[in-house]
């Protein structure tokens, strides 16, 4: 375990959102440090949780915590491990300050490590990614996931000093690259270091199955709290929710026109939340997220693919 334990982020938010209450069974699909399935459990209610880290299973596991399930899996898979509709599904998308913190997983461009990046250290490696792909795919990856302006010129470095095999040769190439100053606010090594976890560990790819999943696994009147740290998850969950709940004017690019006339399958509540001041003082990594939330109508799940 690391010393740096995971703080919950927007806690009270969510656990609000959820509303269990005892006897309810409820999802947390990204289980981490379990903070909020600790919360959650505290009103009675029961937990079934999801980890794709070993890490987080193996010390979820001997902290022996009652009323919880705790199942190594994908949230993308979780619909196998659930026997019955559940009244409330949790999701925190990204990584834990554990992974972050722990130079040996490869997350981090502060401290060197080997590059890894993989949460659940299973498949192709950042490394095995970044020593294979060509340089057309790194920019397209850098670009799309990272927002990198200069995607191009830090992919042909990445090229040109194969083979990468530590994180701190990583941060040195992209900061040569990118031509950075030691006092620069923002390592420019950021961008690039997102990208490639995103990709390496199919993000987004993952929440479009965890929405569908969490569609079909919700009770009527079921409570959805989704946690997002990156604007185009955002994107995807806010677009979701909008077509789910038929609130979008004008009717959607990606639907057949018959979508804007079926049920509602969700409706949601409010607008995005973010960390207040107190949050962030205390919590810096809160920053950027963002919580979205919604109630399960009876109607059936749509079954639409979830896009970007
Ligand atoms: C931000 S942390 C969750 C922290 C948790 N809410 C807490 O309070 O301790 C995200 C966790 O979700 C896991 N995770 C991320 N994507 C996942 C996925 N697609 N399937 C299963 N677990 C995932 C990561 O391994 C990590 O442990």
């Amino acid at each position: 375990m690391t010393d740096a334990p995971h703080i919950p982020v927007l806690l009270d938010e969510v656990v609000a959102a959820l509303a269990p209450a005892p006897g309810e069974v409820m999802v947390d699909a990204t289980f981490g440090a379990g903070g909020y399935t600790r919360a959650i459990l505290k009103t009675g209610a029961t937990v079934i949780a999801f980890d794709r880290d070993p890490d987080a299973i193996r010390e979820g596991r001997a902290a022996g915590i009652e009323g919880l399930t705790l199942v190594h899996s994908d949230f993308s898979a979780m619909e196998a491990a659930i026997d019955a509709p559940v009244d409330g599904l949790a999701m925190d998308i990204g990584v834990s300050s554990m992974q972050l913190d722990q130079a040996e997983r490869g997350f981090s461009f502060q401290s060197d490590g080997p590059l890894d990046m993989r949460m659940a250290q299973d498949g192709p490696s950042a490394a095995d990614f970044l020593n294979t792909a060509d340089e057309d795919a790194i920019a397209d990856v850098l670009y799309q996931y990272g927002d990198e302006p200069k995607s191009r010129r830090v992919a042909r470095a990445i090229v040109a000093a194969r083979p990468l095999t530590r994180t701190g040769e990583l941060a040195a190439v992209v900061r040569k690259a990118l031509g950075h100053r030691p006092h620069d606010k923002k390592d420019p090594a950021t961008r690039t270091f997102q990208a490639i976890r995103i990709h390496v560990n199919r993000e987004l790819g993952e929440l479009a199955d965890g929405l569908a999943a969490a569609e079909r696994l919700l009770k009527p009147g079921g409570r959805l709290a989704v946690v997002t740290f990156h604007s185009l998850e955002d994107r995807m969950v806010k677009r979701f929710l909008r077509e789910r709940s038929g609130n979008t004017p004008g009717g959607s690019r990606h639907l057949p026109q018959a979508g804007a006339t079926r049920a509602p399958s969700f409706a949601t509540v409010g607008r995005g939340i973010r960390a207040g001041e107190a949050e962030l003082a205390r919590n810096p990594r809160a920053r950027s997220a963002t919580l979205r939330t919604a109630i399960r109508t009876a109607a059936p799940a749509w079954n639409e693919e979830v896009t970007a």
